[in-house]
């Protein structure tokens, strides 16, 4: 397996920043399951048909899957985590459990 080279990436998620180096190919969803070990964004289709892995970015819902994570350099990224204020869960994570 070819590897390729990797690049600097600071990925702000859920409000906190975490510097990466990342391979170019690698996508948001990856880097935040595997990476960051973000698990609540979950990985189904992996190719933009379910929105398994929608997360918000810059203020616009986006799948994670179709997301090159260098491309979201220093953007903000909300995952399910970061929903919550606090103790008191949003009600999109409530629908969920
Ligand atoms: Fe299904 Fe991304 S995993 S849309």
């Amino acid at each position: 397996m070819e590897s390729y080279p990797h690049l600097p990436v600071t990925l702000s998620v859920n409000g906190s920043r975490y510097p990466l180096l990342i391979e170019p190919r690698r996508t948001l969803l990856d880097a935040l399951r595997y990476d960051l070990e973000m698990t609540g964004t979950k990985k189904v289709c992996d190719v933009g048909d379910c929105g398994a892995c929608t997360v918000i970015v810059d203020g616009r819902t986006m799948y994670s899957c179709l997301l090159l994570a260098v491309d979201c350099d220093d953007r903000e990224i909300t995952t399910v985590e970061g929903l919550a204020r606090g103790n008191e869960l949003d009600p999109v994570q409530e629908v969920f459990i």
